[in-house]
């Protein structure tokens, strides 16, 4: 199911390789941070499709808005989310979640599951690797926003961090 939605989103983007990419990373840290915390099978899923899909409406943005500021994002993005999951076998509050996580995804308050929890970290980490972010920038976030030990201690990996410069 999760490779039959990444190959639906791929045919999605219409050869954008920055936006392929994106969404490849995000996925992919989201996975692996989800596996490592053990979080259960369904939250799993959720995550992963959620990973896969939550910039989906970076194309419309960019055409309706000409940018992809993310509160456009969170807004055009939960309908597009909706219909491009309807077909796909995943039941109807299945595709509900996942749509509530890619209307905020960047919403850093009131974050209401360690789906949401992981997703932000998930995409955390690709965006402050694709424009170079601070190392301020991103323990700051680390203190502030992160929240799961698998999540931090990629970040610490990723961005080279001491580990005495944050607690775990
Ligand atoms: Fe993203």
């Amino acid at each position: 199911m999760i490779s039959k939605i990444m190959e639906k989103m791929i045919a999605f983007s219409e050869g954008n390789i920055h936006d392929i990419d994106h969404f490849i990373r995000v996925w992919t840290y989201a996975r692996t941070i989800g596996e490592l915390e053990h979080i259960e099978k369904e939250t799993q899923f959720i995550l992963e499709v959620a990973a896969i899909t939550h910039d989906i409406a970076c194309p419309v943005c960019r055409e309706k808005y000409g940018n992809t500021n993310g509160k456009y994002q969170e807004q055009e993005g939960m309908p597009l989310a909706g219909s491009f999951l309807a077909d796909t076998g995943m039941t109807a509050a299945q595709i509900e979640r996942v749509k509530y996580l890619v209307g905020h995804h960047h919403t850093f308050t009131n974050i209401d599951g360690v789906d949401y929890q992981i997703l932000l970290e998930a995409d955390f980490i690709a965006n402050a690797t694709e424009n170079s972010w601070s190392a301020e920038r991103v323990e700051n976030f680390m203190h502030t926003v992160a929240k799961t030990d698998a999540g931090k201690q990629l970040m610490q990996s990723v961005f080279c961090l001491q580990q005495s410069s944050f607690s775990l």
